[in-house]
């Protein structure tokens, strides 16, 4: 089959690779229809390159046909139309049965101390081979893969493998009560959708990013914005001159480690993406690489007593954060992987509604063949051509 890999820094490849097969009693395979290119794949395009491996299959947004199933599968059956999770989760033991199944401890890689495995992504989480490819094996089919419905075109419920579940998980942990104001931080894919769900729930939303196409999306779903670029360092003055002089209730940073605005950590994490991988693995795991601006401008405009939430990656060890601060102003933070099937149910139930209200319909802006991809990394990385979220169709 044709799958996208990764190959090194900055150089993806679609190449043929051995199909997929079923390994395990409880494995169904998956013909893929569609899947898509997260912020999460930019990390490994560069600054997680020391624990990728060339001829890596990357991808974890993925969805389309069950094509075969193993022979301990009970619930899915051939034909099945699925949604295939980004976290790989049991869906059985006793985190999953918690609602963390991004914790799995069936899956969980003990061995580098992180969570449950995620498709697609990096020695750091399983190495498991990824969705951007025509198949895809996937584990637990009785648990793991999400059935939804034949008839809506693909991209109503292909975001339900990370980009939903991740920004309901945001404005869930945000938790600002109702009638309240939410500060979002990025208006990628998961800023923009956390900020389209925060305002289907009746909450005001800012939302701050420095694309302007980016910003005019997400005011275009009734959010108030902020340019990065110009309000820079005055940001928490404003926000706050906005808000009563309080500040919102929460801020969801949906920016992560790759943040504009950090020049030093920047040069470093590219000088450590180059280095062989002997030497950028100790640094990345044990050092502080993340650019952390976004971080730190969402803890110091974020209401006392307020809540923090994280969807964005971080990846260092060292980290300086303002303790301070955050105790002083009785801050609280939430963050982590999205744990998919804890919210699936319960947004499959808002994308059935005949109206498309979290706008999914046209929430891509790119629809491409597989072989496309290695160029999509690259305009999706710099920011061009208005791409905000690709959609691959192999
Ligand atoms: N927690 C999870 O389960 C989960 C799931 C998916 C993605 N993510 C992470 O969420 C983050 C966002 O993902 P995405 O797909 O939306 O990626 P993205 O890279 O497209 O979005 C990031 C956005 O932040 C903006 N930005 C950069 N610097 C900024 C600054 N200083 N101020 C304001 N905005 C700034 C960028 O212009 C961009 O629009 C990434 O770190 C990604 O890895 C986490
Ligand atoms: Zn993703
Ligand atoms: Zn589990």
């Amino acid at each position: 089959m044709k799958a996208v890999t990764w190959q090194g820094v900055h150089d993806m490849r679609v190449e043929e690779v051995p199909d997929p097969r079923i390994e395990e009693a409880t494995d169904c395979v998956v013909a893929i229809t569609s899947t898509a290119l997260c912020g999460s794949d930019l990390h490994l395009y560069e600054t997680l390159a020391a624990f990728m491996e060339p001829g890596d299959v990357v991808g974890h947004e993925p969805m389309g046909i069950v094509q075969e199933v193993g022979p301990g599968v009970t619930t899915l059956k051939p034909g099945d139309r699925v949604v295939v999770p980004f976290n790989v989760s049991c869906g059985q033991c006793w985190t999953c049965a918690q609602g963390l199944q991004s914790q799995c401890e069936t899956t969980q890689n003990r061995e580098h101390g992180t969570g449950a495995s995620l498709l697609g992504y990096s020695k750091l989480y399983g190495q498991v081979p990824g969705g951007q490819a025509e198949l895809l094996r996937v584990p637990f089919a009785d648990h793991l893969p999400i059935q939804v419905p034949d008839g809506p075109p693909d991209d109503r419920f292909l975001f339900l493998s990370d980009v939903l579940p991740t920004a309901w998980q945001a404005v869930e942990y945000a938790d600002v009560p109702d009638g309240g104001t939410l500060l979002v931080m990025g208006c990628g894919p998961v800023g923009d959708m956390a900020a389209s769900i925060a305002l289907h729930r009746g909450l005001r939303v800012i939302a701050v990013d420095l694309v302007p196409e980016r910003l005019a999306r997400t005011a275009a779903r009734g959010a108030e914005v902020l340019d990065w670029n110009e309000v820079g360092g005055e940001l928490a003055d404003e926000v706050r001159s906005r808000t009563g002089g309080r500040g919102p209730d929460a801020v969801i940073d949906a920016v992560g480690l790759e943040a504009h605005g950090s020049p030093g950590p920047q040069a470093l994490q590219k000088m450590v993406g180059l280095l062989p991988d002997a030497l950028a693995e100790p640094l990345m795991k044990k050092a502080g690489l993340d650019r952390l601006t976004v971080l730190h401008a969402s803890i110091d405009c974020v209401r006392r007593g307020g809540t923090v939430s994280v969807s964005g990656v971080y990846g260092g060890a060292l980290d300086p954060m303002p303790v301070f601060q955050m105790f002083d102003k009785q801050v609280q933070l939430r963050m982590g992987q999205a744990n998919v099937r804890r919210w699936s149910d319960d947004i499959l139930e808002v994308l059935q509604q005949d109206d498309d209200v979290l706008g999914t319909d046209t929430f891509a802006t790119h629809h491409l063949p597989l072989d496309e991809a290695p160029q999509a990394y690259e305009t999706f990385q710099k920011k061009q051509d208005g791409m905000v979220k690709a959609v691959f169709r192999p």
